[in-house]
């Protein structure tokens, strides 16, 4: 278990640092509380989200090629997962990989204890033969705390890179990169640039998840900092620009208000229209994943697409 009381100081000074700044801005990792969660998984299964189609696909027909590929000598080795979720696409790879009779170990981390532990329940009972050991928390310090010496292939999947901005990415793998030894590899996932409109509509529906994913937050900090933020008085709003990829979203106060965070003794003012940043989903084009990974130290092995060309998965050796 995690130490409680520790989280909930980093939380609350990283959310007083935040909405102190100007902008005002939140981080995007605090989006996934249990609810938060969950609701992100009710996007990941909407039409609009194609992020998830496009990476099924891909992995539903090239499961047999990618998991070859994964491969350089037989032996044990380690598929370690940077952000798991709830492992819907990982599913088929590791299925392909236990038909196939490798032998290997499953080491998901996600920052959602819950999720893992629903994850190790549920692959146990549908993979028995499955070696998995789940780890939680934040994985930037996780992944400095893996050692070993059996080969690992690093998954990093749904564009969950696109949280980060240009600096912050190639940093991340550059950390990444120190944690790998000769023969690792690195299967990422990246959406790619297309029809602006196709890509607000994925953070922007009309079912209102994208909206309620975000308000969440403003309802964890409610609960979490003793704060009286009134969500009907922010909105959701998502912005594109195609020249650099970056889709960002915002929550917009409605009116000038203030809110009390009690746990903070801190009050923030709002002017009407003033904008909290929440959350970057980088998009990117084939010389942007390609800067990324010389800049991070790697050598793109082979890159697999979607019919549509909408995402790639990129597999990446040092
Ligand atoms: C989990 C970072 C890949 O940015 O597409 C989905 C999160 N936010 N809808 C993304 C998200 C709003 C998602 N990633």
């Amino acid at each position: 278990m995690e130490n409680a009381t520790l989280t909930t100081t980093e939380f609350a000074e990283e959310v007083r640092r935040g909405l102190s700044s100007s902008p005002k801005y939140l981080q995007s990792k605090y989006l996934y509380d249990q609810k938060g969660s969950e609701i992100f998984e009710a996007i990941m299964r909407m039409d609009e989200y194609y992020l998830t189609d496009c990476e099924l696909e891909i992995f539903s027909e090239q499961k047999n090629t990618i998991c070859r590929d994964f491969i350089s000598d037989a032996g044990e080795f380690e598929i370690i997962e940077l952000g798991a979720g709830d492992g819907l696409k990982t599913k088929i790879l590791l299925k392909a990989l236990l038909h196939q009779g490798m032998d290997f170990r499953y080491i998901p981390i996600d920052i959602s204890h819950q999720a893992i532990m629903q994850l190790q329940q549920q692959l146990a009972s549908e993979l028995p033969q499955l070696k998995i050991e789940g780890l939680t928390g934040d994985y930037f310090h996780l992944i400095s705390g893996l050692n070993g010496s059996k080969p690992k292939i690093a998954l990093f999947l749904g564009s969950n890179i696109g949280n980060f901005t240009y600096g912050q990415s190639v940093n991340f793998l550059q950390q990444v990169r120190k944690v790998l030894n000769e023969g690792d590899k690195l299967l990422i996932g990246f959406d790619l640039k297309k029809d602006p409109e196709i890509i607000l509509k994925a953070y922007n529906d009309p079912q209102g998840l994208t909206a309620a994913f975000n308000l969440n937050l403003l309802t964890r900090i409610n609960e979490e900092l003793e704060a009286d933020f009134n969500t009907a008085n922010f909105v959701h709003k998502e912005k594109y620009d195609q020249n650099s990829g970056a889709a960002k979203s915002f929550l917009v106060s409605k009116k000038e208000q203030a809110v009390r965070l009690e746990k903070l003794d801190m009050s923030i003012s709002f002017a009407e229209n003033e904008t909290i940043f929440v959350e970057i989903s980088q998009k990117y084009d084939e010389q942007m994943i390609s800067e990324h990974a010389t800049e991070a130290g790697f050598r793109i092995i082979k890159n697999y697409y979607d019919h549509r060309k909408w995402f790639v998965n990129s597999l990446w050796g040092l």
